[in-house]
């Protein structure tokens, strides 16, 4: 673990602990409000991302922007993250040994941020973070708390895209979150996530 942003972003960015170092342009390690009260994590770069090295700045990163506007979330004020820092071939999803060779990177991005609530973008994300039990479908709009963070699984941006139904899911959830973002207090205990 790093106690500071520029060693954990330095050494991100000379990774390669799993094959996916092998194809990236860029490593996406996160942006945003480094303190955020509030944090999402997707899922992985995309090609927009890999070319850019920012997360969310594709065709799901625009829709979620505009969700964002909807729902009055700063973009600025809130901390984006991926599970695995490098774009999967042809956006496939992640394999589950990248997952586990990546996430230790997240973990410390959490620990770093301290967020009170973090939105899990997608089934990967909710997995690699809760558990494989879960599963987006029954999972989303749903806290689950955990280590004194509020855990609120929703669809991912991209799904947006094909299912318009699910849009009207994803601005629910933010408005959840929202709510809950004012009824929490500052005195949240120390965060973290195994
Ligand atoms: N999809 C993700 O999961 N993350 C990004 O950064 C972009 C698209
Ligand atoms: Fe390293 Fe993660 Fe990139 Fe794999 S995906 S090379 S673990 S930064």
């Amino acid at each position: 673990m790093y106690d500071n942003w520029e060693q954990l972003e330095e050494i991100n960015k000379q990774c390669k602990k799993c094959r996916l170092f092998k194809t990236r342009n860029n490593v996406v390690f996160g942006s945003g409000n480094k303190h955020a009260k509030l944090m999402f994590i997707g899922e992985g770069p995309g090609a927009d991302e890999d070319m850019q090295g920012q997360p969310f700045v594709g065709k799901a990163g625009k829709l979620m922007n505009m969700a964002f506007e909807t729902v009055g979330i700063n973009r600025e004020e809130v901390y984006i993250a991926n599970i695995v820092k490098c774009r999967p071939p042809s956006n496939r999803n992640p394999e589950d040994d990248e997952i586990v060779a990546c996430l230790d990177y997240l973990r410390n991005q959490v620990i770093l941020v301290k967020p009170k609530i973090v939105v899990l973008l997608g089934n990967v994300a909710l997995k690699s973070i809760l558990g494989k039990e879960h599963g987006i479908t029954n999972s989303r709009g749903k806290w689950v708390e955990k280590k004194g963070i509020f855990y609120m699984p929703t669809w991912h941006p991209a799904a947006l895209l094909r299912d318009e139904t699910k849009k009207i899911d994803f601005i629910k959830d933010l408005k959840l979150v929202i709510e809950k973002l004012e009824t929490l207090n500052f005195n949240s205990p120390v965060n973290s996530i195994d």
